[in-house]
């Protein structure tokens, strides 16, 4: 793997070393291998955390990560950013509902549209997409299964619970019509909570059922990544996306070579594949 930062001098070469084993041990561990996320970014955000916590060598951090269990998990909090809302980046669900959805649920056989959010987090854009499905057509039967790495997100997904501030992009409308205000929080309704699924999983690793999915949207996950990483995993996710499906990826990030995916633009950031 391909380390983004320069190290010139031996001091900075030494913090690799000790960079490196401690991504070796952070992956047996936890199986995260760390060393698959740009480096530069990675190494300041987990150096400066270890620092905070009061500890600057690497080494005697991963002994303390070993031995605590609440401190890996804290830690893991902060490495695997799990920052998300209902409608993030809303111009991207205003060509779902309009366009995307709308043809999904026309040509879906058997009536069913089967969807992926990979990266789900707290499940924030599968449960957007579920009250998209339901808002849109009430007999399409939807599927949608969030994946991500970080486990105590995955259970908060299930849950379908979120603040006000998860849910400041969300229409007034669509929101009361399809969550529930419970204390300072909204709920999913039930109907939104049977489409969906949440499970724990590593992209990295999971190998996908071939042409499974109508839609894939894997946003705001592979900015950590080196591109070869990224890269990698696009084409994997590609394969699990039936002909005529879309991928969707965030407003931020690229497909390096698109055709050669048999991937077509038709919107920004969007995907068919032919
Ligand atoms: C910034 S959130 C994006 C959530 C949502 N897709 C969105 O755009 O709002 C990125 C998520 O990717 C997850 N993630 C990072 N590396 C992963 C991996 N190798 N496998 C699965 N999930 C991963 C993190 O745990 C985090 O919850």
């Amino acid at each position: 793997m391909t380390a983004t930062a320069p190290r010139p001098s031996s001091a900075a070469a030494t913090a690799k070393d000790d960079y490196t084993s401690f991504c070796e041990g952070i992956r047996a561990l936890t199986s995260i291998d760390l060393l698959q996320y740009k480096r530069g970014q990675m190494e300041r955000r987990i150096r400066s955390f270890a620092q905070r916590r009061g500890e600057s060598d690497l080494t005697v951090y991963l002994g303390l990560l070993r031995r605590d269990r609440g401190e890996l998990e804290e830690f893991l909090d902060r490495v695997t950013i799990n920052v998300s809302q209902l409608w993030r980046n809303p111009e991207q669900w205003t060509v779902l509902e309009r366009e995307i959805l709308p043809e999904l649920i026309a040509r879906s056989s058997a009536g069913r549209v089967r969807a992926w959010s990979a990266g789900c987090s707290y499940g924030a854009e599968a449960y957007t997409l579920a009250a998209l499905f339901r808002q849109l057509d009430q007999r399409t039967r939807a599927e949608i299964v969030g994946t991500d790495i970080d486990r105590r997100m995955v259970e908060r997904a299930k849950l379908g619970r979120f603040s006000d501030e998860d849910a400041r992009s969300a229409s007034r409308t669509v929101l009361e019509r399809w969550f529930a205000r419970d204390g300072d929080e909204w709920q999913a309704s039930r109907e939104l909570r049977a489409l969906t699924r949440f499970e724990v999983g590593d992209l990295l690793r999971v190998q996908p059922r071939r042409e499974a999915y109508d839609l894939v949207l894997c946003r705001n996950t592979v900015i950590y990544f080196t591109e070869d990483v990224r890269d990698a995993l696009h084409e994997r996710l590609v394969t699990s996306i039936r002909p005529g499906g879309y991928f969707v990826i965030g407003s931020t990030e690229r497909v390096s070579r698109p055709r050669e995916l048999g991937l077509v633009s038709t919107h920004p950031f969007t995907y068919r594949k032919s």
